[in-house]
This record gives structure tokens, sequence and C-alpha cells, in this order.
């Protein structure tokens, strides 16, 4: 744990009538954590915490969250800041580099997207070998592990290669992604192009068609920068940790990003992005009747939950679902575009907000609830949102591999358990077992 300030206190924790000393480290932002390391050599007691609801896994220089405030923060900056007046390609500089790029540095940098941006054409045979309505999210994580097949060159001192392939990664995956979209569609693939910006020539490869040539819209543009930006990173999120503990055991940047992406396509993580639009067309068709929705959320008996709704950190407003809400008002009127989904949407919102279930867990929407009105006005299809979510992810994944194969103190995760199973037993041989063993 390279920059760790441990700070003047010590945790005192008594067990077995002895008394252990335990440091308390503080973060750059005042947040504290108990140092936990060296407990069980000295005492043999190990800590439990399913779900990770309350374990620091590692110091990070990346992202600040502060749940209870609704603060979000890349390498310092507040994310208000960030999605108001950079691009994607700015922010995912800052997230992989620590600051922002200069001029300079940030047309090397689009320079290094636009030289890496086509796939190997063996690679683009691989789509062919896919059933139609393949999961687009299954498509991609194998994809990004094919990869180390492809530029294995990388593999060997990945520090000395890391801005290489985080370019490479970045670039490959959003022409991966939009390759994809054209299979599933049967329509022939558009090559990028080097005139054209990240999500301009993302936006060209998905829309342009030999028959209808694609129109590039500066709102859809921005919009497209605005929703990756607030998907940049996340701290250590389900994906982002899955790249962390991928990593750790020193497997390939590649093959942990796959990892991750595998993570991210969970509903109760980046596929809820996907449920939420599903949801909001089901309560649509059945004429909007957003009630029985809520009341089945709240039923104890029923695993229902309305998606969209509810955060491992945030107690409060997420402020990328804030930033998301307006963006939405702002792109669907400049597209002059009516959608009844966001309609219900803000409904919905606005009961749940109000009512005494919702208050008393802390659930409020959250970055996925939104974002896929925005999506879907801009063209994206349903099943292609969460595809979306883990382009905008990158960078964060890239910047905390990289932190992680960097990090003095680094070792391989292993968590502990608490065995409740079966104490030892004498074995039986097969031909001896009656079972009641
Ligand atoms: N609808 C209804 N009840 C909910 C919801 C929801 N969306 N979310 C949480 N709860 C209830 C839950 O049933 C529990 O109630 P009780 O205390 O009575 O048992 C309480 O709130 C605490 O929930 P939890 O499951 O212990 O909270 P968690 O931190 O483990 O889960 C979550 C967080 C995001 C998985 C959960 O809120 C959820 O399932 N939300 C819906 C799926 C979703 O929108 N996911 C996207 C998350 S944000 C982006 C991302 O991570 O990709």
């Amino acid at each position: 744990m390279g920059n760790v300030v441990h700070g003047q206190e010590t945790a005192e924790l008594k067990l077995d009538g002895k008394v252990y000393q335990l440091p308390v480290i503080v973060g750059s932002e005042g947040e504290k954590a108990i140092d936990i390391r060296e407990l069980r050599s000295s005492s043999g007691y190990i800590t439990l915490d399913s779900g990770f609801m309350n374990t620091g896994s590692c110091c990070s220089s990346i992202t600040f969250l502060d749940g209870e405030e609704g603060i979000l923060s890349y390498r310092g900056y507040g994310i208000e800041d960030l999605a108001e007046n950079c691009t994607f390609v700015e922010v995912a500089y800052l997230l992989d580099h620590g600051n922002l790029p200069t001029r300079e540095e940030l047309s090397k940098f689009s320079q290094m997207l636009g030289k890496y941006a086509m796939v190997h054409e063996d690679m683009i045979r691989f789509f062919d070998g896919y059933p139609p309505n393949s999961p687009p999210m299954a498509i991609l994580s194998s994809m990004v592990n094919s990869l180390c097949s492809f530029y294995p060159e990388m593999l060997d001192n990945p520090l000395e290669n890391i801005d290489k392939m985080a370019a490479r990664l970045l670039s490959k995956v959003r022409t991966i992604a939009a390759f994809s979209y054209k299979k599933s569609m049967g329509q022939p693939l558009v090559y990028p192009r080097h005139d054209l910006s990240y999500c301009a020539n993302f936006l060209n490869m998905m829309f342009d068609s030999p028959v209808k040539p694609y129109e590039i819209n500066d709102t859809v543009v921005k919009a497209l920068n605005k929703l990756l930006i607030l998907h940049g990173d996340h701290e250590q999120n389900c994906s982002t940790a899955t790249v962390r503990v991928a990593g750790s055991a020193r497997v390939n940047l590649y093959a942990s990003i796959s990892a991750g992406i595998n993570a991210l396509w969970g509903p109760l993580h980046g596929g809820a992005n996907q449920a939420v639009m599903e949801m909001l067309t089901q309560i649509h068709e059945e004429g909007g009747n957003y009630k029985q929705f809520i009341a089945k959320a709240k039923d104890p008996a029923d695993p229902f939950r309305l998606v969209g709704f509810g955060h491992r950190v945030y107690k409060t407003h997420d402020p990328r679902a804030r930033i998301i809400k307006k963006a939405c008002d702002d792109v669907l009127t400049a597209l002059n575009i009516s959608d009844p989904l966001l309609d219900i949407a803000k409904e919905l919102e606005e009961v749940a907000l109000k009512d005494e279930y919702f208050i008393a867990r802390n659930l409020y929407p959250n970055v996925d609830f939104y974002s896929g009105i925005i999506y879907r006005a801009i063209g994206i299809p349903t099943n292609m949102f969460t595809v979306m979510f883990a382009l905008g992810r990158l960078p964060g994944w890239i910047a905390h591999w990289k932190e992680m194969w960097d990090d003095p103190d680094w070792r391989i995760s292993r968590p502990r358990q608490v065995y409740v199973g079966p104490k030892r037993r004498p074995f039986v041989p097969l031909a001896e077992r009656t079972g009641n063993e």
C-alpha cells in the first residue's frame, strides 16, 4: 500500500483476554480504515464480511466516492465538471495516466486510438461462428480474451507496453462492439475511420450503411461522450474488483478485462441498464400501471426488484443519475423525441422516492435508471446497452489493473473463509458405502 498514511490512532481489539492494537489508515479525503493484515498471524482470527460490505481490498488513487454525500471524482476532478467539459478520450487519458492531457498529449493519444482501431481480419471471421441472437456481452468478452493471441508481443513487460495496450484495447473494443452489432443485424461491417473522433467513429461504425450513409449529429456525439464519461470508473465495483482479482494472479490485461466484462454482464451490475429498459417497456405495454411493480418490489416474498434503484455504496442520490436525468431531457428535446418510457421513469422515481419502503432503505435511482433512455434516443438497441457500459468502464478497468500490477504491496487475491462443512471423518471405500456415512 504505497502512499498509505498511518494515522495517530490505533484500534484496540480484545480477544481471548488479550488486547491487539490495529493500525488505522487514513485516505486523502479523510476516510479511515483499520489495517487487519497482521490480525491472523498475531491472534489466529480472520474477519468475515460476505459481499465485502465493509472490506477495503486495496488503496487506490483513481476514484473517490462518498456514498453518504453523493460525491464522485476521478483523479480529484468532480464528475460534474468532467461530464460537462470533457470528451471521453480526455477522461480515459485522465483515468489511465493520472492527469488531464495537454493539447499535445491528447493529440498523440487520439492518434494512437486512430492507429489501433482495426481488428485483425482473422478475428473478424470469429463473428461468423456465433449463432444469431448471441448475447453481445458473450461475444465481447471472448473477443477481448482472444486479443492476446493476436497481440502477444504486449504480454512481456506489460507495464512498459501499458500505454500501447490501453490505446489498443480502448480502440479495438469500440470496433468489436460495433462489429458485433452489425453482424447481429446481418449488415456489412463498417470499418473505423481515421478522421472521426472516438464517439463519432463508433456511431458511424454502428449506423452507417451502403444504402444510407450515417449523418453525424453533434447532439448524439455529445450525449455518448457524456454517458461514457459517467461510466468511466466507480472504484471497487464488482467488475473492477474482478479485473483486479484476476490480474492479481499475474494474468494478462486482456484476460483480466475479459473477466471484468463477464462480471459486468450480471443484471445486478451493468446488466441493469438493459433490465431497466425491459421493465419500463413492460410497464408501458401493460398500460403504464407502475404501481404494481412498486408493490412487487416491496414484497419480501417476491424476488423482483425495481431495477435501476439502489446501490451498495450510495445512500443518497447517485450523482451520475442526476446528470443523466438532465441529459435525458436535453437530448430528447434536441432530437425532438418524445419517449413515453421517460415519462414512466420519472413517475416511477417520484412515487418511489416518497414511499416509506424506499426511504427507509435509502434506495435512489442509480446510473442505470435513465441511461437506457438516452441510448434508445440515439439509436443503440437494448441488447447493446451493457456493451456500452463496458466501453465506458474500460479505462477504469485498465487504470485499476495497472495500479494493481504496480502496487508495491501487491499480493495474489486470495480471501479466506470460515469452514462449516463436515468435520474430518474416516474414508469409506466404494464397496462399503451404505449412503449413511
Ligand atoms: N428494489 C427493491 N428493493 C431493493 C432494491 C430494489 N432495487 N435494492 C435494494 N432493495 C432492498 C433489499 O431487498 C433490502 O431490503 P431488506 O433490508 O428488507 O432485506 C435492502 O433494500 C438492502 O438491499 P441489499 O440487497 O442488501 O443491498 P446491496 O447493497 O447488497 O445491493 C444492489 C445493491 C444494487 C445490488 C441492489 O440495490 C439491487 O439489486 N438493485 C437493482 C439492480 C440494479 O439497479 N443494479 C445496478 C446497480 S448501479 C450500477 C452498477 O453497479 O452497475
